[in-house]
């Protein structure tokens, strides 16, 4: 069931535009290449994205999530595959939360064994007190608690996705 407002319209709003903007003065004149993390990322991705310099690529990336579970089964598969040549290029992965910290962990070291120039991490969320592998985030929309959140990508088995705002989301009572 759907709990509260964690993060407004107004809110999401506000760190897509400053997150970009961190991107922009870091990125120079440099390509890159900007890999959303599906499906999680895709509205951060879309709104990021078109607030970067032009000159950027983007592509995307799917493996295996949560299901219609809240808790991570702790193994990453690949689903679907970049097409995008990364080697010597600057890659900027692109999330929607890191939890337990296992999936960007896996997808970066896939990424590096292709021999980019450099891999950074762009998140649109954290939960910090839930980590298990570190992960070095260079740009962080916000930190959360430890709750399970739904909405602007963000799902609970495939649902909740659509909406506007990120909202707490709390499993039935037994
Ligand atoms: P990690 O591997 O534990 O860091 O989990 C990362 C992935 O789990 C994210 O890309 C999300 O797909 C999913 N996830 C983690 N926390 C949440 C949440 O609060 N809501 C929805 N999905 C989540």
């Amino acid at each position: 069931m759907l709990g509260k407002t964690i993060i407004t319209r107004d809110e999401i709003e506000r760190i897509v535009s400053r997150v970009a903007g961190e991107i922009n003065r870091d990125l120079g004149e440099e390509p890159a290449v900007f890999i959303g993390v599906l499906k999680g990322c895709i509205f951060f991705f879309t709104d990021l994205v078109r607030q970067l310099k032009p000159s950027i690529e983007v592509d995307f990336i799917q493996v295996s999530s949560y299901g219609a579970s809240t808790h991570s089964s702790g193994t990453v598969r690949l689903v679907k595959d970049i097409t995008a040549d990364v080697r010597d290029r600057h890659v900027f992965l692109v999330e929607d939360i890191v939890d337990t910290g296992t999936t960007l962990k896996d997808v970066a070291n896939m990424i590096r064994a292709r021999h980019p120039k450099s891999v950074r991490i762009v998140s649109l969320l954290s939960k910090p007190s839930r980590r298990k592998v570190e992960v070095d985030i260079a740009f962080l929309g916000a930190e959360i608690e430890d709750v399970f959140v739904v909405g602007y990508g963000l799902d609970c088995g495939e649902k909740f996705r659509n909406l506007d705002e990120i909202h707490e989301f709390l499993p039935d009572p037994e």
